[in-house]
């Protein structure tokens, strides 16, 4: 490892492209930039690539992530259900843990012993970038150029204009945008006042559920918990998660509007929009309520809670998380089966759904006559199972008396 290189976690925008400069002339290292896509959008690769070396970095690392980011980290995030604070997918807290190997696989390739990234000191990403990178590789060194090396927003353009930096300084976005395959995280000024809703122009991956389209009928696939086939056509993960994007997000699903604990201790006040998410963790849960045995179904919810914790506070890497990905695998055994939706207004709704290892028993639970269930049995089970509850019910009763 070279102390005299630094990786810097590059995106194209105005920020990290003074950040390569800035970087060098504060630590006096060279910098390599490094652009991992998850599905950000906006621009193309090279483009970043080429802006970087511009910007004067040394040499530029660029990878399409995509599938990747689907495969090792979406559909981790489908088999654990996990919604941190029972709601928030997870959109950023996936993507970091992506990029992070990326950037450490280059600080090895190109001998650097620092990683940049551009977070500021508040939020949960600044925790999630460099407890994933010691994690991964303990004798790294982390330094942010916003938190640690005083790159605010007024020194960036002037210090773009004076260098002339080939980046935008003047197009300023009211939002502050995190987006990726698995959804899109927005928080600005005007939605830091709690009591103001959410304006129109703040959601792009869906369409208002207001006024939605006719109905959309979806029959979802999952093999061991991982969704194959959407109305009996195989895709790869990540198209499936592509396409439901499309699908439910026209019909306005996935919207959340929330007030979040964010690691460092704040309340923060986040809008997001994760229609394919959201439409993909409703069908596999209505899955599992099938698939998975009672005791196994309420103790994996215990699970999927603390994971999305551990997700959530950037311990994507720690043994805790790994041992309950254990779990969470090997729960996913029978978890096999077909799962139909209607999307519609909002709302992905569950009406009907499938599984030759399912554990319904049409001639236990069916009220017509012939049923195979021995309702005998139910007696002597209810005297047992409120003994206790009953024992303790008497002694208030006569205690109570006194
Ligand atoms: N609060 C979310 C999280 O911690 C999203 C943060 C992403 N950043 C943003 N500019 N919206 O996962």
């Amino acid at each position: 490892m070279s102390k005299d290189r630094v990786v810097l976690a590059y995106s194209g925008g105005l920020d990290t492209s003074v950040a390569i400069g800035w970087i060098g002339e504060q630590t006096g290292k060279e910098v390599i930039a490094c652009a991992v896509d998850v599905g950000q959008g906006g621009e193309d690769l090279e483009v970043i690539r080429q802006r970087a070396l511009d910007c004067g970095a040394v040499d530029a690392y660029v990878a399409d992530a995509k599938d990747e980011f689907a495969e090792e980290y979406c559909l981790p995030a489908i088999k654990a259900n996990g919604l941190y604070m029972d709601q928030y997918p997870l959109v950023s807290a996936l993507s970091r843990p992506l990029i992070c190997t990326h950037l450490v696989k280059v600080a090895k390739d190109f001998g650097a012993d620092t990683v940049a990234h551009g977070c500021t000191g508040k939020g949960n990403d600044q925790v999630r970038f460099e407890v994933s990178l010691t994690s991964q590789n303990p004798e790294i060194k982390c330094i942010s150029p916003v938190r640690d090396l005083a790159l605010t927003r007024d020194v960036a353009i002037k210090y773009a204009e004076e260098h002339e930096l080939p980046i935008e300084t003047t197009k300023h976005n009211p939002f502050s945008i995190d987006q990726n395959v698995w959804g899109r995280a927005v928080e600005t000024g005007y939605l830091e006042d709690l009591w103001n809703p959410p304006t129109k122009d703040v959601y792009v991956y869906t369409d208002d559920p207001a006024y939605p389209p006719i109905p959309d009928q979806v029959v979802i696939s999952f093999k061991q918990g991982v969704p194959v086939a959407l109305d009996g056509q195989e895709m790869s993960s990540l198209q499936i998660i592509q396409e439901m994007n499309r699908r439910a997000g026209a019909q306005g699903i996935g919207r959340l509007d929330m007030v979040e604990d964010r690691l460092v201790g704040i309340k923060s006040r986040e809008i997001y929009e994760a229609p394919g998410a959201v439409a993909l963790i409703i069908a596999h849960q209505n899955l599992e309520n099938l698939t998975l045995e009672r005791e196994q179904g309420r103790f994996k919810r215990q699970v999927e809670q603390r994971w999305s914790e551990l997700v959530y506070e950037g311990q994507w890497y720690s043994p805790l998380k790994g041992s309950l990905d254990a779990f969470v695998e090997d729960s996913q055994k029978y978890v096999t089966g077909d799962i139909r939706m209607i999307l519609h207004g909002g709302r992905a709704v569950v009406d009907g759904r499938r599984s030759t290892v399912g554990l319904y028993d049409f001639n236990l639970a069916t009220y017509d006559s012939g049923d195979s269930f021995d309702q005998s049995l139910s007696r002597g089970f209810i005297g047992i199972y409120g003994l206790s509850t009953q024992l303790a019910a008497a002694r208030e009763q006569k205690e109570s008396k006194k």
